[in-house]
């Protein structure tokens, strides 16, 4: 484990120093984990496992995590409230994670050399419901057909049966035991469209390049462990989504070229609904070209076959006939929400990327 070259044991240490100073800011736990982390070179040399392009503080993060929501029975697990731990950080954790690495070290590297750090984050759908709802308005069509690209576990194809809070008003299924409830701040005066503007999902289906299945343990486990050990709420609606998700058995497809599987997707629709494909957060994946290619044939498909295009991604990945929108109030990074339908490009929101607040434009 120590075996690794001073300069790759440096990077690293400085990859984890780094990560503890700017992105911990809301959890102390994995504030202090990173930093111990960064003075000990046996676990940064675990790091070596890892694939290139995930060789991220954020991965050997999850695969801890992941062992201790396996039940790995360790004092460590004290230190996370995930699993109900109360232990604050302290000058024992130290030791505690260098004894838990070495028990787990075998489990800790298959997961280093086989997993990627994945989110299906149901937040988004705090956006997701009203730019449906838009759409529906706007299209003067009440049934609307859901493309997930890039779905990771198709968790978002759930919208409709979720209940948003946004303060002073409530959207989405009515509240009800084991239904997840999304809080999001509605920024801004505009409201969203009346109630009396219907819609309802007919068709829907998830695709994605590398898709976590529901019915998995595992995988869901994993899921799990990519969401901070402080964040229960997030925690409590992953596990809802994934219990209504198993119920209502929402097809998600693996494809090694979800591209080519979009046009396919609209001969199996019947006429009078409205195709609505959506991508989240996945764009920022795709090498230069394919990006150029699937802008290409959504493009095309938006054209030839009436096909709406809501994308919801950082802003330098919006629309490219699509003007900035004045900015987005508190930190970066945002999302921005744009639709692409007939020859309308429009911005409808701005979000927190976990949609914790939205800014809504449309
Ligand atoms: C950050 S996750 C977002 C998942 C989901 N859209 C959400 O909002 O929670 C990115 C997803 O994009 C998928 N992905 C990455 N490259 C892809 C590609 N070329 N085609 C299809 N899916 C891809 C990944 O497997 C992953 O599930």
């Amino acid at each position: 484990m120590t075996s690794e070259t001073p300069a790759f044991l440096a990077t690293q240490a400085a990859s984890f120093r780094h990560f503890a100073l700017h992105e911990c800011a809301e959890d102390p736990l994995y504030r202090a984990i990173c930093l111990a982390v960064a003075e000990a070179p046996e676990l940064l040399g675990l790091m070596r496992h890892a694939p290139g392009r995930q060789r991220r503080p954020n991965l050997l993060l999850a695969a801890l995590h992941e062992r201790i929501l396996s039940g790995a029975a360790h004092e460590l697990a004290a230190y996370y409230p995930s699993v109900g731990g109360t232990r604050l950080p302290d000058a024992g954790l130290p030791e505690l994670l260098l004894d838990f690495a070495d028990r787990q070290q075998a489990r800790l590297l298959h997961q280093l050399r086989t997993r990627s750090t994945q989110t299906n984050e149901i937040g988004r759908c705090a956006v997701l419901w009203p730019a449906l709802q838009q759409i529906a308005h706007l299209t003067e069509r009440e049934a609307l057909a859901l493309l997930d690209f890039g779905s990771s576990g198709g968790l978002n194809l759930g919208v409709d049966r979720y209940r948003y809070d946004y303060g002073q008003f409530q959207l989405g299924a009515p509240a009800a035991p084991g239904r997840p409830s999304i809080r999001c701040d509605w920024l801004g005066d505009a409201p969203p469209l009346a109630a009396d503007s219907a819609w309802h999902i007919t068709q829907r289906l998830g695709l994605d390049l590398s898709p976590v299945d529901v019915h998995d343990d595992e995988a869901v486990r994993w899921l799990a462990a990519c969401l901070w050990p402080h964040d229960r709420e997030r925690a409590l609606r992953l596990d809802q989504a994934v219990a209504l998700a198993r119920a209502a058995g929402h097809a998600v497809r693996q494809a090694d070229d979800c591209i080519a599987a979009i046009e396919p997707w609209l001969d199996t629709l019947p006429a009078g609904v409205q195709p609505v494909l959506f991508n989240s957060w996945v764009l920022a994946y795709f090498p230069p070209e394919e990006l150029a290619r699937y802008q290409a044939e959504v493009a095309r498909l938006v054209r030839s076959r009436g096909l709406a295009w809501l994308s919801a991604e950082s802003p330098s990945l919006r629309p490219t006939a699509l003007a900035l929108p004045p900015t987005a109030p508190g930190a970066s990074p945002h999302s921005l929400w744009s639709l692409v339908w007939r020859d309308r490009t429009e911005a409808l929101a701005w979000s927190h990327p976990h949609g914790r607040w939205v800014q809504w434009l449309g």
